[in-house]
């Protein structure tokens, strides 16, 4: 998607907020571009050291055309497809929800674009029948109990997507005045989110935000509270993302993810994502070669050992009906809890054992 913007109409303010806003969300790689023009003199060398800045090795281009467009020629620009208007307050994000609307197909099939991600979509409570379900208000029910016991005033959800898991939550922690802070990868899932729940209406202690959850942007103890859905397989590294989420919280997190005990044949291990990498083809569905989408499964005995470092979390292991059990692979699901809330509940422990985020 390339975007074009006439400065000299859009002024100095409105380019900043665009040039950052593309900067934000778009990547090299992105097959996009952000042309600046103008239709005088002005502007230009502050508009050059505003794109000047939003330069380096993993950005998106930004082309600047300092000669001003003389009116005959301005159609060349005027006509395309991703012309911006001038007089438009976008908003931020409002580029990636134009590019997500022209082009839905761009890069690779991933939580990127619709036809995956569209599973996750919130209003699954609402149109697929209750057998049929995935999410399940259930699901969240160890960390309803959580914000009872532990009286968290924060909490964070790692890999939100557009906030399946909000959607639950949000009656709880609107109630008892809890910040809530989603973070996902997925530009895709973070503008959708931020289209349900981040509007100038809504609650302003609730935020979505792009970023990953190996390298939190985060101060230690941020987060009193966190908990993670479906993430851990799906990240290169799990163990450093299991570290962020120690880091990043007081009383601990919710999260679980499978491991791999012993070396089983047809697994390849990868030493610098710390983790057996199985590749399955698009998630959920045993297809091959449809997606760039690994599962990455670490070995139990470092997550144990991870485990034992950290004090505010118990992990409680699970051998029994094991996603991978169709293909031959024998994983153990390790889950994690806040210790002060699992001690409270070790008795009636089972309920929820099997009721996991996972
Ligand atoms: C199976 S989906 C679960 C979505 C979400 N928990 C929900 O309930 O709708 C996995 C999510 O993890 C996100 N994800 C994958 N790798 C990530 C990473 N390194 N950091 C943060 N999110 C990530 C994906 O974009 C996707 O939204």
């Amino acid at each position: 998607m390339d975007f074009y913007l006439n400065v000299t109409v859009a002024g100095l303010e409105t380019t900043r907020q665009i040039c950052s806003d593309y900067g934000y969300w778009f990547r090299r790689g992105d097959e996009t571009s952000l042309t600046l023009f103008f239709t005088d003199r002005a502007l230009v060398s502050e508009v050059r050291r505003v794109v000047d800045d939003l330069k380096g090795p993993g950005s998106a281009p930004v082309h600047l055309i300092a000669d001003p467009v003389p009116f005959h020629e301005l159609h060349r620009f005027y006509r395309k497809k991703g012309l911006l208007n001038e007089w438009i307050p976008y908003r931020p994000g409002d580029l990636f929800r134009i590019h997500r609307l022209l082009e839905p197909n761009a890069g690779n099939q991933s939580y990127e674009t619709q036809p995956v991600s569209i599973q996750f979509d919130v209003r699954y409570d609402q149109t697929v029948p209750e057998k049929r379900r995935v999410y399940r208000r259930e699901q969240i029910a160890a960390i309803l109990d959580a914000i009872d016991h532990l009286h968290p005033t924060s909490l964070i959800d790692w890999g939100c997507g557009c906030g399946a898991n909000y959607s639950f939550l949000k009656d709880k922690l609107a109630q008892e005045g809890i910040r809530y802070q989603g973070l996902d990868t997925s530009r895709f899932l973070i503008s959708k989110a931020k289209d349900l729940y981040e509007t100038p209406e809504s609650d302003p202690r609730v935020r979505f935000d792009l970023g990953d959850a190996r390298r939190l942007p985060y101060p230690d103890h941020a987060f009193d509270l966190g908990f993670s859905e479906s993430l851990l397989p799906l990240v290169p590294n799990p163990l450093a993302a299991l570290t962020e989420m120690a880091r990043t919280t007081l009383f601990g997190f919710f999260s679980s993810l499978y491991t791999i005990a012993s070396h089983q044949p047809g697994l390849v291990y990868l030493q610098k994502e710390r983790a057996y990498a199985l590749d399955v083809g698009a998630t959920w569905k045993y297809r091959k070669g449809v997606s760039e989408q690994v599962f990455y499964l670490p070995k139990t005995a470092d997550v144990r050992a991870f485990a034992r470092k950290v004090p505010h979390i118990v992990t409680v292991e699970n051998k029994r009906h094991q996603f991978f059990d169709a293909l031959g692979i024998r994983t153990v699901s390790v889950f994690f809890y806040p210790k002060r809330w699992f001690d409270q509940r070790r008795a009636r422990f089972t309920l929820w054992n099997y009721q996991p985020l996972m």
